[in-house]
C-alpha cells in the first residue's frame, strides 16, 4: 500500500504526478487560499508525510493530531512555521528548500534596495497619476547606490550572494554575523564590524538572518537611534526581526530615510497596513524567491525529500 500524504497548496502537476508514483496524495486544491486549520487538523490525522508552505502553521495541535506522520517537507529555506522541538519530540523529520533559492532572493533583495534608494515605485505612481508636467533638477531625487556602505546582517549563503552583487555595484561592505569568517572577508572582499558600528555606518542595511528566538526584533527603537537619519533599511527574511512598531516610528520621525520590506509580522498585509501609505516604503508581497525556475524547482526539493524520508532514504535538505 502506498503511504499517504498531504500537500497544503496546488502544486505544478509534474510535481504531483512525481509524489503520485510512490504516495497517494491528498492536496489542497486552491491557489490563493490556505488550508484551514481545522482542515489541515483532520488530513495529518491519517498521512505519514506533510508537504507545507510557510503559511501554514505546524505547531503542537497539528503535530499532536499525526500519529503517523513521518515527515514535514516544508518548500522554504525558513521553517520558523514549524515547532521543530515538537517535531523531534515526535522523531518526525523536518526538511526545508535552502541552497536552490540563494541567487534569486539575492536578485530580489538588491532590486528592492535599488528601488528604494532611487524610488522607482513612487516614480512609476508619478507617471500614473499625471504629476510629470516637466523635467526639473530635484524632482524624485534619492540616493546614490554606487559607492555607499552596505551593511549585510547575517552572512550566510543569501548574505553572501547579496555581497556579490553588491561588489559590482562599487559599493564598500560590511558585515556582521555570530561568526567571523576570514575566508568569506578574503573572498567577497567584505570587512567585520561589530554590529554596532554596522548600525552607526552604513548607508544601507540588508537583514538577512533567520528568524529565531535570538533574531526575533534585533532591529528595534535602540538599533533604529544608532542608524544615520539618511540610511535605507532593507528586509527580505522575516517579518519580526525587524520590531515594526519601532520601523515606523524611525520612518515618521525622520529617524531612517526610507525602508524595503518583503515581508511582514502578520502576512498577507493590504493597502489598509500602515508601512502601505508611507511614501518612503516599499512594500512587496513575500516574493524573495518568486522566480518561475527557482519556485518550481523548491517544488521539486520539496517533493524529493518527503519521498527520500518515506522511502527511508536521508532527505536533501534535513533540519532535524
Ligand atoms: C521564503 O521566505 C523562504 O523561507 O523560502
Ligand atoms: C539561507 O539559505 C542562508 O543561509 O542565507
Amino acid at each position: 500500500m502506498k503511504p499517504k500524504i498531504y500537500v497544503t497548496r496546488k502544486i505544478e502537476d509534474s510535481v504531483k504526478e512525481k509524489l503520485e508514483n510512490y504516495c497517494e496524495v491528498t492536496m489542497w486544491e486552491k491557489e490563493d487560499v490556505p488550508v484551514p486549520k481545522e482542515v489541515l487538523i483532520e488530513e495529518v490525522r491519517k498521512v505519514e508525510g506533510l508537504y507545507c508552505l510557510l503559511t501554514e502553521t505546524i505547531d503542537k495541535e497539528v503535530i499532536e493530531s499525526a500519529p503517523d506522520l513521518k515527515v514535514i517537507s516544508n518548500m522554504a529555506v525558513g521553517f520558523n512555521n514549524i515547532d521543530i522541538e515538537e517535531a523531534k519530540k515526535h522523531n518526525i523529520i523536518v526538511t526545508n528548500t535552502p541552497e536552490i533559492l540563494t541567487e534569486t532572493t539575492a536578485d530580489l533583495t538588491f532590486a528592492l534596495l535599488m528601488a528604494t534608494a532611487r524610488r522607482i515605485v513612487e516614480a512609476v505612481d508619478y507617471i500614473k497619476s499625471n504629476q510629470w508636467v516637466t523635467w526639473s533638477p530635484m524632482q524624485l531625487t534619492g540616493r546614490d547606490v554606487h559607492g555607499a556602505t552596505l551593511g549585510i546582517i547575517g552572512m550566510g549563503r543569501i548574505g553572501s550572494a547579496l555581497a556579490r552583487r553588491a561588489k559590482g555595484f562599487n559599493m564598500n561592505i560590511i558585515y556582521h554575523n555570530r561568526n567571523r569568517s576570514l575566508e568569506q572577508e578574503r573572498e567577497l572582499d567584505v570587512q567585520y564590524v561589530e554590529f554596532e558600528e554596522l548600525l552607526k555606518t552604513s548607508d544601507f542595511i540588508c537583514v538577512m538572518v533567520p528568524y529565531s528566538e535570538e533574531t526575533k526584533n534585533l532591529i528595534s527603537e535602540r538599533e533604529f537611534r544608532l542608524m544615520k537619519d539618511t540610511s535605507i533599511l532593507v528586509n527580505t527574511s522575516r517579518g519580526g526581526i525587524v520590531d515594526e512598531d519601532a520601523l515606523y516610528m524611525a520612518l515618521t520621525n525622520q529617524q531612517i530615510g526610507a525602508a524595503g520590506l518583503d515581508v511582514f509580522e502578520e502576512e498577507p498585509i493590504n493597502k489598509s497596513n500602515r508601512f502601505v501609505s508611507l511614501p518612503n516604503v516599499i512594500s512587496l508581497p513575500h516574493i524573495g524567491s518568486a522566480s518561475i525556475d527557482t519556485r518550481l524547482k523548491m517544488e521539486e526539493v520539496a517533493a524529493e525529500n518527503l519521498l527520500r524520508v518515506l522511502q527511508n532514504n536521508p532527505p536533501i535538505y534535513r533540519v532535524v
